[in-house]
């Protein structure tokens, strides 16, 4: 096999061929991979029919994985699939979509704010893999922005303001901005916010990126209207069409993103319809900020 990668976005965001997903990788192929992730940071896979196994094997070939425990309102009991697997679809156990007052699709519809995954974690997600079993009638798009290009695109007062910062993410802030605020106190516990720095230098490719999400919702230091203001004006700048690419699912289609490089959303489609999307996590390398004493 041999990779090939053209690009489909504006900036970034690689489509691949030359490649069997469900097949085991050889090491010139994980290389390719990990390479056209450094360069392209969101990398689309047509047309690959995988099982749950062969998703998990295809992702452990490319490294640790991070495990979905306790990070979204379905009570362990409840969980369709793995820990192993992050289930972003609408689906309850029996593969049934959720009533559209179901308080557990509600905490979900924060995915259709801009975020990266896992950043209300201390040692937040490294690449997310998600593969569509089944994809809604119409809308449920992904929306992807470049990190990086936004960063390079500050003026330079903007990114000397930026420089050294850290932010408090928590998905609890997220919810906040969507009305949800339906926790219970256990809850409220689990989601207590993380520190995350706002500028990361990316380990192989030395470039800059905002990291940001909607689970940002305080900077250590500063008031925290004046913290939102500011990170909601660098998110709207970090949004803006010309860094965005727009992901419209087919069943098959595999697409692994650079949480450290990128955001993205999920797109509304119709609360009755089944959109069955499964996420395997890579596991990020470690902290980007201190932690404050618990
Ligand atoms: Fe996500």
């Amino acid at each position: 096999m041999s990779i090939s990668i053209r690009q489909v976005g504006p900036c970034f965001a690689g489509e691949v061929e030359g490649i069997d997903c469900s097949k085991p990788l050889g090491d010139a192929d994980v290389a390719a991979i990990h390479a056209g992730m450094d360069e392209y940071a969101v990398l689309v896979f047509r047309d690959q029919p995988l099982g749950d196994a062969q998703q998990l094997a295809f992702t452990e070939s490319l490294g640790e994985i991070e495990q979905a425990i306790a990070t979204s309102l379905r009570a362990p009991d409840e969980l369709r699939l793995p820990t192993t697997f992050a289930d972003v679809s609408n689906l309850d156990k029996e593969h049934r979509p959720f009533a559209r007052d179901d308080r557990r699709r509600l905490f979900g519809i924060g995915n259709r704010l801009w975020h990266s995954d896992s950043s209300f974690k201390a040692v937040p997600a490294k690449y997310s893999l998600l593969h569509a079993r089944s994809v809604p009638s119409k809308g449920g798009n992904t929306e992807f922005a470049d990190m990086r290009a936004a960063y390079d695109a500050l003026d330079d007062e903007t990114k000397a303001a930026c420089e050294g910062l850290v932010c408090e993410h928590s998905q609890i802030y997220s919810r906040q901005q969507i009305g949800f605020f339906d926790f219970t106190d256990e809850e409220r516990e689990r989601f207590k916010p993380v520190r995350q720095a706002l500028v990361r230098t990316h380990p192989v490719t030395g470039r800059k990126s905002l990291y940001l999400a909607s689970h940002a919702g305080a900077i250590v230091g500063w008031p925290i209207p004046e913290a939102r203001c500011f990170l909601r004006d660098l998110m709207e700048h970090a949004t803006q069409r010309q860094f965005v690419y727009a992901h419209e699912w087919r069943v098959g289609d595999l697409v692994i993103w650079d949480n450290r490089q990128t955001m993205h959303r999920a797109r509304p489609f119709p609360a009755e319809e089944a959109r069955d999307m499964r996420r395997t996590t890579l596991a990020g390398d470690g902290p980007t900020a201190e932690q404050a004493a618990a």
